[in-house]
């Protein structure tokens, strides 16, 4: 195995976390204050930059021109379609003037305008960033005007030094408009043209360059002063934690599309609730108000999230998310269909028993609702002051840069860790900080792999794989290998997608909600993508991704990892795989509710594209259930209106709730064990939260950690007391095979007082599985006279 020495030593760390293992390892390009500083700001310049488009989009659903207008830098410009404008102020009243009545404020009007997708590159000297969107707005004046458009957006970004310190701003946003039309119609291609190709800031080769810069490229000259180490800690745990948030609040959605309610519980504190349009009710009756539990045939219970951003407090111990939700729902079978334009700001808190994010308080803030056959035009059905409530209050992301000490005096790690030494405390820290640049990396390759879907980039979207990267060819099976990932959609489409040819459809493949599991190395991660699709063309047919046939809905399950080739890294695809459709529009017109079945039949493929032999088919005996019902999959196929059985790679992220339908692992693996991340010296990412479980019985403290099905423990297990992880009480390491269950014999000395004393167990986490945590309370009698 080919492993960096600081890898190696990273792997060595999350078996023995705090064994001080690492003297020594990987000195070269060992981390330092400084190294993490610089690198810190690079990782947190990322997240501010999609924060800032996150907000805008946002700001603009509510018609806050002026707070649109001012996230932009003093010389920054507007380019939309032949439209410009320049500085804050012409900006904002060229936003104004394209909304017109369309804005947000007016009641009955709706202004919702979608940034999604982020492909974000950070420039060398970490000034500058470009960004690559989908964006898309759907548009109603309440008086029976409305509006759809769509394109692409390729902006620019700046780091600006103001008054209040480094703030990132928008230097160029630049939309290029692909669709348009409106709710009654539907859209078509602007112009009822062909499209070209918009060019991408980025190439094939270079999506998945880490965020972090090798040392090699590092400008020692322009290098940042280290902040201390408790402050780099600090940091790097709210990172950490926004990742948690953000795979929870995605992870909420998915479960609620399929009316998992077991599922949905779960993740709410015991005394969580929900502020639904400003009535607290349990998340029972929120579950209740959306039907049964599970669906049943023609039901349709679609949330996407979008452009979602999360706020850690200050304290670290809570958790604030913003975002649009769309409902889509209807039942096919009762010709009823909806949709439902929310804003949600949800609260969530980190669990001091077992430091698992759960939520609060979910907060529903209804904007708009309106049946599929009316459209959002008129204003739709709510009361009609909705409108002219005041947002929901906007998150405080921008500005961290120079505003990150907001760390109160009292701030403990939630694991804090004395005489050890500093280098392996630091390649920890260094370690957590790769996880969450993974999180954005993954996001990253996965909006990379969707704009080239779209384009039909087949060498392209080859290139994003590893090596030994297969990728699903719908309906067919998985290719292996860049090279034949490539042949087999050329056979397939064709490769006239050269820049300069127009195209005279797009299929558009949007790659939303990732939840997104990384590795405890860093070095690998397993996502899933809700993928909405929809197709632009000339105004002309109905034909499946032609034309303005409405919404269609499936779902990615994928794999990443870090490939190292001659001394370069590149985040690459492991494992790409689709399942599809769960539900389908045949045109826009009928929507979900209306399909003709009938009109629409699906060409059964062979298991090889013109011959060009899959490596392993979907019908395949080895892959036991797992492609049953989907289309080249084994029969009978399931199509909407009829409910396809959803897959699941990981357990609840809360309860650890295995779901019905599990799938760890690459979805190929179980009949291809060989092309696994760990047979291929990767860290397979953990499916789920560790359990730990402890009871006192005396002095005896026993303790059960349960990770995944088939899933050993192997692993530190301690006992501490006092605040956050204080002195170290006993420890015990757990080998694997056999028993999971450490049990402790507290010895009193003189420094317990009689009565309940608490006392945490730690899991230290393993290659396989995270760490976990519970608190149990020991009851230290009085003491013998
Ligand atoms: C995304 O890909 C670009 C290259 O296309 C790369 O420069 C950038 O660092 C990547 N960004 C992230 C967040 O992974
Ligand atoms: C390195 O940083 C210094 C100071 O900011 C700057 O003057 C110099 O141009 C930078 N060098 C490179 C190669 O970017
Ligand atoms: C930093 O925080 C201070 C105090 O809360 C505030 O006045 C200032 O505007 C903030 N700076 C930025 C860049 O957000
Ligand atoms: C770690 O470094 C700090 C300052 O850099 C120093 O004060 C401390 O003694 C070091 N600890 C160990 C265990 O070496
Ligand atoms: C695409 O570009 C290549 C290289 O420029 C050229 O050889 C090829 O003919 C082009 N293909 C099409 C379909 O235009
Ligand atoms: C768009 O162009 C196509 C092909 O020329 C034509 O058939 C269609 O009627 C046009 N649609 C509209 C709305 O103009
Ligand atoms: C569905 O489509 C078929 C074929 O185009 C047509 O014969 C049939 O009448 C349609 N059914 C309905 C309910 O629209
Ligand atoms: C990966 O494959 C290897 C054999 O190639 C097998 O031993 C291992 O159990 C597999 N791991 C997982 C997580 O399936
Ligand atoms: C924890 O262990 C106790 C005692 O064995 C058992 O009663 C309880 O059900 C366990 N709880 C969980 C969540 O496994």
């Amino acid at each position: 195995m080919k492993f960096f020495a600081s890898v190696t030593c990273a792997a060595k760390l999350s078996l023995a976390l705090w064994a001080a293992t690492c003297t020594g390892a990987g000195a070269a390009n060992a981390p330092t204050l400084e190294s993490l500083t610089n690198d810190l700001r690079r990782a947190e310049s990322v997240r501010e930059v999609k924060n800032l488009q996150k907000t805008y989009a946002q700001l603009a659903f509510h018609g806050r021109w002026a707070g649109m207008a001012a996230l932009f830098a003093d010389d920054g410009i507007l380019r939309w379609g032949q439209g410009k404008a320049g500085g804050p102020a012409a900006i904002e009243r060229f936003l104004k003037t394209a909304a017109g009545d369309m804005d947000g404020i007016s009641p009955g009007s709706l202004h919702a305008l979608i940034n999604d997708q982020p492909l974000i590159t950070l420039s060398a000297d970490g000034k500058t960033a470009k960004g690559r969107y989908h964006s898309i707005q759907m548009m109603g004046d309440g008086k029976g005007n409305s509006k759809i458009q769509g394109g692409l957006m390729e902006n620019e970004y700046v780091l600006s030094t103001t008054s209040k310190g480094d703030v990132w701003r928008i230097k160029l946003l630049r939309y290029f408009p692909q669709y348009i039309g409106d709710y009654k119609k539907g859209w078509i291609n602007v112009g009822n043209n062909s499209l070209p190709i918009v060019p991408y800031h980025y190439t094939a080769e270079n999506a998945g360059t880490p965020i972090l810069l090798p040392d090699s490229a590092k400008n020692k000259s322009s290098a940042l002063a280290p902040l201390t180490f408790d402050e780099l800690q600090y940091r790097v745990t709210r990172l950490n934690d926004e990742d948690e948030v953000r795979n929870l609040q995605h992870n909420f959605g998915h479960y609620v599309d399929r009316r998992m309610w077991p599922e949905v519980t779960d993740l709410y504190a015991p005394d969580g609730d929900v502020s639904n349009d400003g009535k607290i009710i349990s998340p029972k009756d929120l579950l209740a108000g959306m039907g049964p539990s599970g669906l049943t045939r023609g039901i349709l219970n679609e949330h996407p999230i979008f452009q979602m951003t999360v706020e850690i407090s200050p304290d670290g111990l809570e958790a604030t998310s913003r975002g649009l939700e769309i409902g889509m729902i209807g039942d096919y079978d009762a010709k009823t269909a909806e949709w439902r334009f929310v804003t949600f700001r949800n609260k969530y808190f980190k669990d001091p028993n077992t430091n698992i994010w759960k939520i609060k308080r979910s907060v529903l803030v209804p904007r708009l609702h309106a049946s599929y056959a009316a459209g959002w035009a008129n204003g739709g059905t709510l009361r009609a002051n909705t409108a002219a409530d005041p947002p929901p209050p906007f998150l405080d992301l921008l500005g961290r840069l120079s505003n990150a000490s907001q760390r109160p005096q009292d701030w403990l790690p939630t694991w804090r860790e004395e005489n050890i030494a500093n280098e392996t405390v630091l390649h920890d820290l260094e370690r957590r900080l790769k996880r969450s640049t993974a999180w954005d990396e993954s996001e990253n390759v996965s909006s990379a792999y969707g704009y080239y879907t779209d384009d039909v980039r087949c060498v392209a979207f080859a290139t994003l794989h590893a090596d030994k990267g297969f990728k699903e060819s719908p309906g067919v099976g998985w290719y292996r290998t860049p090279e034949r990932i490539a042949k087999a959609c050329q056979n397939r489409y064709g490769e006239g997608t050269n820049n300069s040819v127009l195209r005279s459809s797009v299929p558009i493949h949007l790659r939303l909600q990732p939840v997104i599991l990384v590795s405890q190395d860093g070095r690998s991660s397993t996502s899933r993508v809700r993928n909405l699709q929809i197709g632009t063309g000339r105004g002309t047919a109905a034909r499946n991704f032609v034309g303005n046939n409405g919404f269609n809905g499936g779902m990615y399950h994928d794999q990443f990892v870090l490939e190292e080739k001659n001394g370069v890294s590149r985040r690459k695809l492991w494992s790409l795989v689709i399942d599809e459709f769960y539900w389908n529009s045949a045109s826009w017109v009928g929507g979900w509710s209306s399909l003709n079945t009938t009109a629409r039949k699906l060409k059964r493929r062979q298991a090889g594209i013109g011959g060009y032999i899959a490596d392993l088919a979907l019908t395949d005996p080895a892959m036991g259930p797992r492609e049953i019902g989907f289309n080249g999959g084994p029969p009978p196929t399931v199509r909407w209106p009829n409910i396809q059985r959803m897959w699941w790679a990981y357990r609840n992220p809360v309860s650890g709730r295995v779901p019905d339908s599990y799938w760890p692992g690459c979805v190929p693996c179980q009949a291809r064990p060989a092309w696994n991340l760990t047979a291929n010296g990767y860290q397979e990412p953990a499916t789920g939260p560790t359990l730990v479980n402890a009871t006192a019985n005396g002095l005896q403290v026993t303790a059960t950690i349960t990770g995944g099905p088939g899933e050993p423990v192997a692993g530190v297990v301690q006992l501490r007391r006092g605040n956050r992880g204080g002195n170290l009480v006993g420890e015990v390491v757990l080998k694997g095979s056999g028993s999971n269950t450490a049990s402790f014999l507290v010895q009193l000395d003189s420094t317990y007082a009689s009565g309940p004393t608490p006392l945490d167990v730690f899991f230290l986490g393993s290659d396989r599985l995270q760490p976990g945590k519970v608190r149990v309370v020991l009851n230290v009698p009085p003491p013998v006279r």
